[in-house]
């Protein structure tokens, strides 16, 4: 589909709108057009001494009453047409988003969100551009130029109206071409907009990382140099207009010139009578205006089809995660998980992340994932909120392949604690009850208190009101990990992950919460991924992920009995939890 086609989808939504506001500023460019005319008069009726007071009274009342129809008319115009673009480019971000929101987590891997960021605003605000006032401007100067020419061929003279025509005709043509140079220059320097607007994203969000590297000069100078080639693509723009900008007044100037001499000759030699004469500058000056809004318009297209190019890429994309076409509804899941030799490469890899994975998890069970950093539990976890796709008859929930149950069912029933515990920039309360229907104030302290952050939460200011910086900043690592909790068991679902989630929590605290979750999730599937043995040692099924193969399945006791990788990560980690106790002893000795 082309710039033009996609955008006329939206423009014809709103096609009365465009139609009234388009008529309105025909009949004020008609009305405008009688005002030198009338004065003309008056400099006639002036001359031959043929006019008195009362004519001049009723000339100048009849300039006023046009002066006010042409006000209202212009407020008119506006409001029809700046609302219609509005409005259409509301519509545009609109479902920018709700597209965006189907992508898939690939999506936001390959884009970069500075870039997404500029699409939502500066190319909008450029498409904005061309399809109000450019279009505005097309008109009202297609409309003023037709009316002009008519009058200044009929009521003044016809050879002097086409002299003048040809620098005002050499306007357009050169804008046209003008134009055509610019497009892959707005694009270049909308890119670069973008690049920029990404940098500054990351720089700020990164800003820990860079000051504790002390990184800033190096981010600094990395800044420079893309502000450095936004300025660049800024001035290739400028530097053009810079040199067809007084090219034009050239050529306006040109156009006065032979008005003023062959005009000047025509009234002398009497073939047009002075008052016409006055008109005709008249005239000439209001055909400058048409033609720069002409040139305007034709930048203001050429920039809003390379922002709506942009804006297309963006629709283009169809997210790959979606409901297929033979989704069956299922609201409610028992918790039965089977993996089925599931085996799962991510996009650019060559070695499967996972392989071979088989194992049946019965509802209500609770299921311990362990392994090195790397081995794939994450990767397993966001299969089964199916972030990724599995091949079919990989993953299977009561007893259905996940690709058959819509997404929308699968993830309402699968409470999710990520590895990186985002938290919104909002409240406690609302971070807490994300994801369900209102804020049952109830149940928000009950799973604040199950995930041992209520106390916490009591002694910050505020409360439970008390508001999340950006990515959480005046939490600590474990109070922001326990809140994600909280968030997770608010949503009491049927299956409960929590990925990595104990991590930044002591071990009494640990204790504590694994002991509210046996109470909490007795009856439901919980899984439960973390590098220490202490977490998961209770579980029902433990699963020792190892180079991407399921290397041991069983409990701790059959685990340990066997003798392999499990035992031997245990007796390390025992060993290591007795030499900082012992450190630990000494330490208080001294
Ligand atoms: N979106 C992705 N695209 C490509 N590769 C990925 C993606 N996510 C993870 N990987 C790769 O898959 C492998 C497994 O990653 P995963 O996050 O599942 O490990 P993990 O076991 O959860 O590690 P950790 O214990 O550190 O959390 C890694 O090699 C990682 O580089
Ligand atoms: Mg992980």
């Amino acid at each position: 589909m082309s710039a033009f086609q996609f955008i006329l989808q939206y423009i014809r939504q709103h096609r009365f709108r465009y139609i009234a506001g388009i008529l309105t500023l025909f009949f004020v460019d008609f009305f405008n057009i009688y005002i030198p005319q009338l004065t003309g008069s008056i400099t006639d009726g002036l001359t031959a001494n043929s006019i008195g007071m009362p004519q001049i009274r009723f000339y100048l009342l009849l300039i006023f009453l046009l002066g006010l129809f042409l006000a209202i008319g212009r407020f008119l115009w506006r409001f029809f047409l700046f609302g219609a673009s509005r409005t259409i480019e509301r519509q545009l971000r609109d479902d920018m988003f709700a597209h965006l929101e189907k992508m898939g987590v690939e999506y936001y891997n390959e884009h970069k969100t500075g870039d997404l960021m500029t699409r939502f605003t500066s190319d909008l605000n450029m498409i904005r551009m061309a399809i109000g006032p450019a279009v505005i401007s097309v008109f009202d100067a297609s409309v003023m130029t037709a009316m002009v020419v008519a009058q200044m061929i009929f009521y003044v003279n016809l050879k002097l109206t086409l002299l003048t025509l040809i620098p005002m005709l050499t306007i357009c043509v050169g804008e046209i071409y003008y134009g055509m140079i610019m497009k892959p220059k707005y694009r270049a320097r909308q890119e670069a907009v973008s690049k920029l607007t990404d940098y500054v994203q990351e720089s700020f969000s990164g800003v820990r990382v860079i000051k504790a590297f002390v990184q800033e000069r190096a981010q600094m100078y990395g800044f420079l140099r893309a502000n450095r080639r936004t300025m660049e693509k800024n001035l290739d723009v400028v530097r053009m207009q810079a040199i067809v900008m007084p090219l034009l007044d050239v050529i306006i100037g040109l156009g006065s010139l032979i008005t003023l001499i062959y005009g000047g000759w025509l009234a002398i030699t009497g073939q047009i009578t002075l008052g016409r004469f006055v008109a005709f500058n008249q005239y000439i000056n209001m055909l400058v205006w048409p033609m720069l809004a002409c040139g305007d318009a034709i930048n203001m297209f050429s920039q809003g089809s390379a922002s709506i190019r942009r804006i297309q890429e963006i629709f283009e994309e169809e997210p790959e995660i979606r409901d297929a076409a033979d989704v069956i509804p299922t609201p409610h899941l028992t918790g039965e998980i089977a993996f089925s030799h599931l085996t799962f490469t991510h996009r650019g890899h060559i070695q499967p992340t996972l392989e071979d994975i088989c194992l049946k998890v019965p509802a209500g069970a609770t299921l311990a994932v362990i392994g090195r950093t790397g081995n794939g539990k994450s990767t397993l976890v966001n299969l089964l909120l199916h972030l990724y796709q599995a091949e079919p008859g990989m993953i299977l929930l009561d007893g259905r392949d996940i690709n058959a149950i819509p997404l929308k069912d699968l993830r309402e029933n699968i409470a999710y604690v990520p590895q990186d515990n985002f938290l919104f920039s909002d409240t406690l309360r609302a971070n807490i009850a994300f994801g369900t229907h209102g804020q049952d104030m109830d149940a928000i302290v009950r799973a604040a208190k199950a995930a041992c952050i209520h106390d916490n939460i009591l002694a910050f200011p505020d409360g439970y009101d008390t508001v999340v910086g950006e990515r959480g900043v005046t939490l600590s690592g474990g109070q922001k990990q326990r809140s994600s909790i909280a968030r997770a068991l608010m949503k009491d679902a049927p299956i409960l992950i929590l990925d990595d989630a104990l991590s930044a929590v002591d071990t009494d605290t640990e204790e504590q919460i694994l002991g509210n979750l046996r109470k909490l999730r007795s009856g439901k599937t919980t899984i439960l991924i973390a590098h220490r043995i202490s977490t998961i040692q209770h579980a029902d099924i433990i699963l020792v992920l190892e180079g991407a193969r399921a290397a041991e399945i069983g409990n701790h006791e059959t685990l340990m009995a066997a003798g392999g990788i499990y035992k031997s990560m245990f007796e390390k980690q025992q060993l290591e939890a007795a030499i900082g106790e012992q450190r630990a002893a000494l330490a208080a000795g001294d």
